[in-house]
């Protein structure tokens, strides 16, 4: 099934409802694969699908136009997901030339074999004209990967803007005015959280170079494309580039008989009691999928994060959590490390040094329970709540 996007430029991709793993991303609400296809003097089609699914991407394309008439394939992102099926779509187009930066052809090459493949290399001076409108193109360097590149085409204000913009959803429709509006936007503070976090200091620059573009219709490789909402959608990506949190407490916890889940809840209310602004999500990590909890930590100014010792380490569902944060390099936080043990203490140590290790401020010494939380404990606790709170409101401002 294809859906027009502007007169002779149409969705031609794939819906995937059911994947429910996108390398380690929960993609519980399905994902789509994104491609376009342009119907000018000259043909083309910009970016591919998932290797598995490019015989849907060609069926697609064979309802609107000969395979023959396909002059150009654009990729924009080399990631398999979408270049995947670059393999089987060059050979079925026979007189296709590929259009894509250097660093894009490097990847390519180390992928796939493409030693058959017609390739155009093009930079940002390029202009292709396709008869009534022309390509540009934008490299956006780690947005998310080295090769990563926007094509616009000014004479529609419409900017295919490869992973930059998406979300992982899977719908039967394809625009942002057709669906939930507030479902969008969190699958999009998703995919942020998840993907794009690590660059988005390249994503401000990125930014600062579309907002000297006019742009009506943003289409994404994943998920629903925006045309109602394109305002919306960049506000965000500067919100959440720019490193604005909102008064957001998280607490990460896990525990081995309970005392380190006494100790989280009574962080949770003493955050919670400070200010009914405040928000605290109280999360334990072995009931919470990772994808969540690098979502809730995208905007979240204060963060507790709690283990128990075990064999004299952290509890390994935390281990992994903290990992997985280190490489989303969530910056700027201010957090406090907390923990029960039994004779030897070194959860609650192993976080604090991670805290101190990423450059998060730390509030406060780690706060341990030898088996059971005193009351006296408890009531620290409760005060490091309402610490948290206090900062919390403070920097979300
Ligand atoms: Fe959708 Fe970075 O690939």
């Amino acid at each position: 099934m294809t859906t027009e996007l502007v007169k002779n430029i149409d969705w031609v991709g794939y819906v995937d409802w059911n994947v429910r793993d996108f390398h380690s991303f929960d993609t519980f609400r399905g994902a789509t694969y994104n491609s376009y296809l342009i119907r000018d003097d000259k043909t083309v089609v910009i970016d591919a699908v998932k290797g598995l699914y490019a015989t849907r991407l060609i069926q697609n394309i064979a309802e609107k136009t000969e395979l023959v008439k396909v002059d150009y394939v654009v990729c924009n992102h080399a990631e398999p997901d979408h270049a995947g099926g670059l393999v089987t779509l060059m050979a079925n187009l026979p007189n296709a030339v590929l259009l894509c930066n250097a660093k894009c052809r490097e990847s390519l090459a180390a992928y796939f074999d493409i030693s058959n493949w017609k390739i155009q290399v093009v930079s940002p001076e390029d202009k292709i004209s396709l008869g009534n409108r022309t390509l540009n193109f934008v490299n956006t360097p780690m947005v998310h990967w080295p090769e990563s590149m926007f094509t616009y085409i000014p004479e529609e204000q419409l900017l295919f803007s490869m992973d930059a913009f998406g979300q992982h959803l899977a719908t039967s429709v394809r625009f942002d005015d057709l669906y939930d509006l507030e479902t969008i936007l969190a699958e999009a503070k998703s995919y942020y959280a998840n993907i794009v976090t690590p660059y988005s200091k390249q994503v401000l620059r990125t930014l600062e170079t579309a907002a000297k573009t006019p742009i009506k219709m943003i289409a994404p490789s994943h998920g629903l494309i925006w045309r109602t909402n394109v305002s919306k959608i960049v506000e965000a990506y500067q919100s959440w580039a720019g490193g604005k949190y909102v008064p957001k407490v998280l607490i990460l916890f896990d525990s081995m008989w309970d005392s380190t889940t006494q100790m989280a809840e009574a962080i949770l209310n003493g955050a919670a009691k400070t200010s009914d602004k405040i928000d605290v999500q109280l999360l334990h990590v072995r009931r919470t999928n990772l994808t969540r909890i690098a979502t809730e930590m995208l905007d979240a100014a204060a963060v507790a994060l709690g283990s128990a010792t075990l064999n004299l380490q952290m509890m390994p569902q935390m281990a992994s959590v903290i990992t997985y944060l280190r490489g989303l390099k969530f910056t700027s936080k201010s957090a406090l490390a907390f923990g029960s043990y039994g004779w030897a203490h070194a959860g609650s140590d192993q976080l604090d040094r991670w805290i101190e290790e990423t450059g998060w401020t730390r509030l406060t010494k780690p706060i341990d329970a030898k088996f059971r939380p005193t009351p006296e404990i408890l009531e620290h606790c409760r005060n490091a709540g309402q610490l948290l709170a206090n900062t919390a409101l403070e920097i979300g401002k």
